[in-house]
Formats: structure tokens, C-alpha cells, sequence
């Protein structure tokens, strides 16, 4: 069939790698999609399986039973969401069965599976950064710490769930990270390798993108909470909550990182015989001395997904389509012109030991509210049908809203919809905004 035909087709049948409120916002934009017929997720939640098929039993890294799986559903798509797979090879993989995937390749993917790779790549072409060393053994990192400034950041070079970055305000607090990550190896082999880098300070705002290995395309911006407390405090976390866009990300800031970022990343991956295609998080931090990145996801972000593509108006399949196809630049991304708030309504004691297979009460809520979403992150079926938490983050409560203020208000309000025993959450999401 022709792409052109292709892409009249309304009968596709797509399946979504991953089981968070991410990919329960992917799957909702699918759902959406005027040429989806039907989704299937591995593993999916309890709200996925609401507008997908779902298999609990396979998981992201089973990669020779998702190649299984498609094939057996036929399935025209795969949609890879999360870190792991990616940096893994699971596009790779499921390119050489045949089948048809959205997300980087495992060489593009290493833009987010090595620290050291992405630092250099900044170096080498110019891309604004904290300034920074890579070291491969502790003794060296320890006597480089000597004559360092501080506050400093140390970095696990590989993956570690969002939570290998440590910052150090002494000498002292540095050593013991350099030991915690390279020795002790509190992040596995992810500490193998470690980046220190220079502490910025300044907003921090998250930018996706869609690419498909030349062309770039942004979507409206982000604000995360990555701390587990309200006033950021307590430990790092994968997101407590979000607001987008963000009011602090100008014209004018935009307009720097279009030139000297955005694009910038892309030729660079390109130049490197990396081509790029799927989704670029640009982490940046706005400095005092400018916009800088502080880190590259190779994917959407958990909870950026659930406020920015609630208020994407393409059709994500169109997308998606033209970042597998090259043909991007034929594409303009169009957002509603409102906000959205997340707050994540988590189990007490997450990131660190949480109880889990608490009944979850109140979801009918949000059945037939427009402009409400409640995005599953960890949740599942108990033995009786009953849907109980089974996660740190449990659910993505979202609401859009005219204004930041009015969507912070609405989620708030969505919040208390729901209950579970040990139900946490930041009550200090989109603070932020009162002082825009
Ligand atoms: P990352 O996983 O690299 O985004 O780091 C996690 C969090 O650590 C970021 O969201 C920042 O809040 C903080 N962080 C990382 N690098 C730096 C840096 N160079 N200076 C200040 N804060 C940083
Ligand atoms: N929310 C940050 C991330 O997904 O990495």
C-alpha cells in the first residue's frame, strides 16, 4: 500500500510498550486517532485495559515475546515508550522481525543511556551545557573533587530510574556520593562510569519533541516536580507533578534554543551516524548566563507526556507516521491554546518502601467530565475485579483549564475524587505559577 493509502486507513492496530500514566496518555491520544481501530499494551494497567487489550505477563524487557506478541495481533505499529527497551534495543529488534516501530534505535537511544555520551556530544558540538569531567575510576573523581567548587553535581553515567544525580553542597557529601555510585554501586553498572558536573541554578523547564532524524518539531513546554516533598524537598523521584506550558519559557528563550539546541541535536546526532528518530526531552535549566540543557531523554517523559499530549491537537498518528517516515517537515504541531496540571497521587513512602494492593475508590468520577483525565500509572486488577494500586506513583490526576490557575484549581479539586489507604501527594504543584 502507498503511504499516501496508508494513512487514509482507519482500521490500524497499534501496540503501546510500557504501563504508566505515560503510556495511558499515549493510548488515550490513540484512542482519539480517526485511524485507530484498536490498542494493545504490554503491560498495560488497569486503566489502560479500560480502551486497550492488555498483557500483564509480558513485560518491557521481554523482548522476543512483544516481537511475538505483534505478530500474532498483526499489528501495523509498535510504540516503544519507556527508557529501559529503548536504550536496550527493543526498536532494533522488532526492525529485524519486520515490524513497524516508533522510537530511537539503541544507537540514537544512547543520547539518554550514557551521561558521558550526551556531555560529550554537547562538547564536541557546541551545545550549551554545565561544564563537566568523566571519570572512569573513583581515586581520579576523588582527587578531582579536591580542588573543586561547590555546590557540585555527580552524576551515574547509565539509567537509573531518574535517580542516579546527586547533589553535593560539601566536599565531604561529594566523597561520599562519588563512593555511594562508583564503589558501593547504590545504581549498578549504571555507576560504572560517572560525569561530575558544574551546580547551575535557574527555572527548569522540560521541551519534547517530535524528530525523525532531520527535522525537529516542539511541543509546548513543562514544568516538572521531581522531588518527593512539597517545597522540593526529600528525594528525587520520577515526578510528582507537572504544569504546562510553562510561563517562564519565552519567546524569546525559544528562539535561542530552536537555534542553538534543538536543531543542534539533531544534526549532531545525525553527524555521528546516529540518526534520531522518536522523541526528544529536552531537560534545560535557564540559567542567569542563558538556557542550558541539563539532560536528554530519548522519549516522552512520566508525567511531561499527560499535559502536553492532552493539549496536542494533530492527530498522533500522523506524527508518529511522519517520524518513522522522514516527512516531518510536512508537519506543523498545533496546541490548544489553555494549560493542564498533573498532580500524581502516589503511595506514602515512595520513591523509597511503600505498601501496595490498596483499593482505589472513587475513579467513576471522572467518567463523562471533559477536561478531567485520570491517568493510571500503578494500578491493577485484583483476583476480584476490583482495581488496587501496585505502584510508587499510583495515578495522574489532569485537568485542562483556560489558565494555569484555573487547571491547578481543577486538578486540586480531581484529587480528592479519589481514595486509596495510603494515598500521598504534593500539594504545592504549579506554585510556581503565582509568581510568573
Ligand atoms: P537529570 O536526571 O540529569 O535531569 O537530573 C535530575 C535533577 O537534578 C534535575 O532535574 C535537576 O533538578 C538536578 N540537576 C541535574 N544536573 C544539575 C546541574 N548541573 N545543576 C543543578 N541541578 C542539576
Ligand atoms: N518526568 C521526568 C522523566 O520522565 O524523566
Amino acid at each position: 500500500m502507498s503511504a499516501a493509502a496508508e494513512r487514509c486507513r482507519s482500521d490500524m492496530k497499534v501496540l503501546i510498550v510500557g504501563g504508566g500514566g505515560r503510556e495511558h496518555a499515549i493510548a488515550v491520544s490513540m484512542k482519539k486517532s480517526r485511524r485507530v481501530e484498536k490498542i494493545y499494551c504490554v503491560p498495560g494497567n488497569a486503566g489502560i485495559a479500560q480502551i486497550a487489550e492488555c498483557e500483564p505477563s509480558i513485560g518491557v524487557m521481554d523482548f522476543d515475546k512483544i516481537v511475538e506478541y505483534a505478530k500474532e495481533k498483526q499489528v501495523d505499529l509498535v510504540f516503544v515508550a519507556p527508557d529501559d527497551p529503548l536504550v536496550g534495543g527493543l526498536v532494533d529488534v522488532l526492525k529485524e522481525a519486520g515490524l513497524r516501530a516508533f522510537g530511537p534505535d539503541k544507537k540514537a537511544a544512547v543520547l539518554e543511556g550514557s551521561k558521558a555520551f550526551s556531555k560529550d556530544l554537547m562538547k564536541k558540538y557546541g551545545i550549551p551545557t554545565a561544564a563537566y569531567e568523566t571519570f572512569d575510576d573513583a581515586d581520579a573523581a576523588l582527587a578531582y573533587l579536591e580542588n573543586a567548587e561547590m555546590p557540585i553535581v555527580l552524576k551515574a553515567d547509565g539509567l537509573a530510574l531518574g535517580k542516579g544525580v546527586l547533589i553535593c553542597n560539601t566536599l565531604e557529601e561529594a566523597k561520599a556520593g562519588v563512593k555511594e555510585i562508583m564503589l558501593d554501586k547504590h545504581f549498578g553498572s549504571a555507576g560504572n562510569r560517572m560525569v561530575i558536573e558544574e551546580f547551575m541554578t535557574g527555572r527548569e523547564v522540560s521541551v519534547l519533541s517530535f524528530v525523525d532524524g532531520r527535522t525537529i518539531r516542539t511541543m509546548t513546554s513543562a514544568q516538572d516536580h521531581k522531588r518527593a516533598l512539597d517545597g522540593d524537598r526529600g528525594l528525587n523521584t520520577g515526578g510528582m507533578g507537572n504544569f504546562s506550558p510553562s510561563p517562564f519559557y519565552t519567546k524569546e528563550i525559544d528562539d535561542f534554543c530552536q537555534k542553538h539546541i534543538y536543531q543542534a541535536t539533531v544534526d549532531a546526532m545525525a553527524a555521528e551516524g546516529r540518526e534520531f528518530k522518536g522523541v526528544i526531552f529536552f531537560g534545560l535549566m535557564l540559567t542567569p548566563k542563558g538556557s542550558k540543557v541539563l539532560e536528554f531523554n530519548a522519549r516522552f517523559g512520566d508525567p511531561e507526556a499527560q499535559v502536553v499530549l492532552c493539549r496536542m491537537k494533530n492527530d498522533i498518528m500522523d506524527v508518529v507516521d511522519a517520524c518513522i517516515d522522514g516527512t516531518l517537515d510536512k508537519v506543523e504541531l498545533e496546541f490548544e491554546d489553555n494549560a493542564a496540571v498533573c498532580v500524581v497521587l502516589a503511595s506514602q513512602g515512595y520513591p523509597v518502601s511503600y505498601e501496595k494492593g490498596f483499593e482505589i475508590k472513587g475513579l467513576e468520577k471522572f467518567e463523562g467530565k471533559e477536561d478531567y483525565y485520570c491517568f493510571h500509572a500503578g494500578t491493577k486488577f485484583d483476583g476480584q475485579g476490583r482495581i488496587v494500586t501496585s505502584g510508587g506513583r499510583v495515578l495522574g490526576v489532569t485537568a485542562k483549564g483556560a489558565t494555569l490557575k484555573e487547571a491547578r484549581a481543577k486538578a486540586y479539586e480531581a484529587a480528592e475524587w479519589v481514595d486509596f489507604a495510603n494515598k500521598y501527594m504534593r500539594h504545592d504543584i504549579g506554585k510556581a505559577i503565582d509568581e510568573a
